[in-house]
């Protein structure tokens, strides 16, 4: 007998398939990628699909017998009614976004609904295969387009990649409606050295990018390369790939902001930098974030950066006394 995971994989994939035959045979989920400008091609390239308006669709398909019911609760494509006296689908009315795991299994799904409607995205559970905190949307597209990547372009949302992928700019990854995790950190710079991180043009992108930021330094090596693209307000990568291409929007990945810029900009924002006491909060609030950062040559030049700004020499940067301050919210 396989081990239970292949069963739960094999589970998965029959759904997609199931999904993706759905987007081919009915005319809702079609025109609904259609009106989002995805061509037929990108749909196959990431296993789009539709999961029709019905309660129990991969209930009555896949979910014959106790087992297999089993199996489809375990990887949270059905869901227990109340009162225990039966199951209903997940995703109903949705196209589907499959999320495949690095060797391009199906581990879970987001599904986004057509019309208005909350949540507008939902998302499979943590499961046994799939934890949110560690997958990145697109790596496995990503890698099927370039064999060895050497950048990636970290962004919030499922349609940003698929987008972006379509406009040519295939090394478009997206956290799964989390803020960017230590793990995913981990995990992108072992795949390359090179990263952007670009959120959408609005408070939660920003609050997000600075997130990134505050999981990255200690990330920070030398041969590294971390920058922050800020997009106008009210756009995010798929909006704006749609308004400008590719050339343009791979213009702007050029011009990211490096993360020594980027730190110090959004300190010195945060201070009135014209008085002593906000020169000294921005001391404050740089010194436990520069301390996140590896010892090295980088850490020295930033916390020179900082000094300068504050108008200290380094060592009293790094030596300053005073109740530790617990970062930036
Ligand atoms: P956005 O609200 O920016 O979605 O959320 P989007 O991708 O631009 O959506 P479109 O363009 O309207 O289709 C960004 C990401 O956050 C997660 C999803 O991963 C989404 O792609 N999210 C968002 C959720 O998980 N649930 C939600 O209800 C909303
Ligand atoms: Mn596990
Ligand atoms: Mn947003
Ligand atoms: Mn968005
Ligand atoms: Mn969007």
């Amino acid at each position: 007998r396989p081990p239970p995971s292949d069963a739960l994989f094999a589970t998965l994939e029959k759904a997609a398939g199931y999904y993706r035959h759905e987007l081919m045979n009915t005319a809702r989920g079609k025109d609904y990628f259609k009106s989002r400008g995805i061509t037929g091609e990108t749909a196959v390239a990431f296993g789009l699909g539709y999961a029709p308006d019905a309660w129990d669709s991969i209930l009555k398909l896949l979910g014959s017998s106790d087992a297999e019911r089993a199996r489809l609760l375990q990887v949270g494509l059905i869901i227990e009614r109340d009162n225990r006296s039966g199951h209903y689908d997940r995703f109903r009315d949705r196209v589907m976004f499959p999320i495949r795991d690095a060797r391009g299994r199906t581990i879970g799904f987001g599904g986004r609904v057509l019309d208005k409607g909350e949540p507008k995205y939902m998302n499979s559970p943590e499961t046994e295969l799939f934890h949110k905190g560690r997958e990145l949307y697109g790596l496995y597209e990503a890698r099927q387009a370039t064999r060895t990547l050497s950048r990636l372009l970290i962004v919030e949302g499922y349609m940003d990649v698929v987008r972006l992928h379509q406009a040519g700019i295939t090394y478009a990854v997206a956290t799964l409606g989390t803020a960017t995790t230590p793990e995913h950190l981990a995990r992108v710079f072992r795949i390359c050295n090179e990263v952007t991180f670009c959120f959408d043009g609005d408070r939660a992108g920003r609050a997000a990018a600075w997130k990134a930021l505050e999981n990255s330094l200690s990330q920070v090596r030398e041969g590294r390369q971390i920058r922050f693209l800020f997009l106008p307000e009210g756009h995010d990568p798929d909006s704006l790939v749609g308004a400008e291409g590719r050339e343009a929007f791979e213009a702007r990945i050029k011009q990211a902001l490096p993360l020594s810029e980027y730190f110090i900009q959004q300190l010195s924002s945060q201070v009135d930098t014209r008085t002593i006491d906000g020169r000294a909060r921005l001391g404050e609030l740089a010194r436990p974030l520069l301390e996140r950062i590896p010892t090295g040559i980088f850490r020295e030049l930033l916390t020179d950066e900082v000094a300068k700004v504050v108008g200290l020499k380094r060592d009293h940067i790094s030596l300053v006394a005073g109740t530790p301050v617990s970062g930036v919210e």
